[in-house]
């Protein structure tokens, strides 16, 4: 297969890691016969600084071209980077949010588990992390409260801000059915999470969810409060399997449920359209303090990529490939230092993309 990619490296880390995974795509594609052909596109602070903007509309034609994107990270220090002196629809994140619009990357699926060689690196208590859990957080992700019209302005001297927050049931419906999909491929079970008891997109959220569980009678549905939620991942993390959700929550969930993996560092993202059409990114952030030091862990984009063969490209055993290497590289021993433990080969990012490219087979 010929596979064609508009790879954004990104800011902080994410030249870094995603060098690796290119790397391991390279090594599927000379064991398993298919070609990556890449072409570099800039968003966030790089672009910023290139050319003013943290994305451009010929980035995005770009990118609109390909079967799929890579990304890395982008983004820097809030409080000291130069970046975000700028209007806020100017800074780097604004360039994400609207790579995210334009290319109609409505569902976000962000898998959580725990490996089993990481069980001393997840802060849960020992009867907790040894039931270990493996969840998928399905987060709405061009609507809510990050693209509703926000404004501050100065209401009889005071200053005054606000954000809206706004789904139509047409934006529900359609991440509500990917969820469920996704959820008859896994344990048939859908944990549906919103703020029903306060707020109207909430109860609208449960409506139009309740309709579509109606289509899936063999999946078992679940409601829960976002604060719940929040509280039930710490308690008991193994009673997930598909977490549903708007995008503000899914935010904030995916980062708690990615800490109890053990890292940051260890967890894939895969944001999808109607069609086959892909964005793929490691969860983590941009991380400046250890940039440009070959410190990072490469192995959530590395996961992410593999996420690109199964959803874009249907090559599960190629996908399965890349996992499969990933586990066996945790087995023999080598971390990278985010996840280093005693008894444990420590390892930099590019090592650790040679030794997984290594276990391809
Ligand atoms: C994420 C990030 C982004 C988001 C930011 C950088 C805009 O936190 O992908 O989770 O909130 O969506
Ligand atoms: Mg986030």
């Amino acid at each position: 297969m010929d596979c064609k990619l508009a790879v954004i490296k990104g800011d902080g880390i994410g030249p870094e890691v995603v060098t690796e995974a290119m790397k391991v795509l390279d090594k599927i594609g000379e064991i398993f016969g298919h070609t990556f052909d890449y072409e570099q596109i800039l968003m966030g602070g790089c672009s910023i600084d290139a050319t003013g903007v943290p994305l451009t509309d010929e980035a995005v034609a770009v990118a609109k071209s390909k079967d799929a994107v890579l990304l890395g990270s982008i983004g820097g220090n809030t409080s000291t980077s130069p970046w975000y002196q700028l209007p806020p629809n100017l800074r780097p994140e604004a360039g994400l949010l609207k790579i995210r619009k334009e290319l109609g990357l409505f569902a976000n699926l962000r898998p959580a588990n725990l490996y089993e060689e990481l069980k001393g690196a997840c802060p849960l208590k020992e009867e907790i992390a040894d039931r270990g859990f493996d969840m998928m957080i399905m987060r709405e992700l061009t609507g809510g409260l990050y693209f509703g019209e926000r404004s501050t302005e100065e209401i009889n001297g005071v200053l005054t801000a606000h954000d809206n927050l706004i789904y139509n049931e047409n934006e529900i419906r359609r991440i509500a059915i990917k969820g469920f999909d996704i959820a008859m491929k896994r344990r048939k079970k859908v944990t549906s999470v919103d703020k029903a008891n306060v707020l109207d997109s909430s109860r609208l959220w449960r409506k139009v969810v309740e309709e579509v569980a109606k289509d899936y009678p063999e999946v078992t549905y679940e409601h829960m409060l976002v604060d719940n939620c929040a509280m039930q991942l710490v308690k008991d993390p193994a009673q997930f399997d598909v977490v549903l959700t708007e995008n503000m929550f899914g935010d904030i969930l995916s980062d708690e449920a990615s800490m109890i993996t053990g890292s940051i560092g260890m967890l894939a993202s895969a944001s999808l359209n109607e069609t086959k059409f892909g964005m793929y990114e490691p969860s983590g952030g941009s991380a400046p303090d250890i940039a440009g030091q070959n410190k990072a862990n490469p192995i959530a984009t590395i996961l992410s990529a593999a996420m690109m063969l199964r959803y874009t490209f249907d090559l599960d055993k190629e996908a399965d490939a890349v996992e499969a290497a990933v586990k066996q590289v945790l087995k023999d021993g080598y971390r990278t230092c985010d996840i280093v433990s005693e008894g444990t080969t420590l390892v930099s990012c590019s090592e650790m993309g040679d030794l997984i490219a290594e276990r391809i087979q």
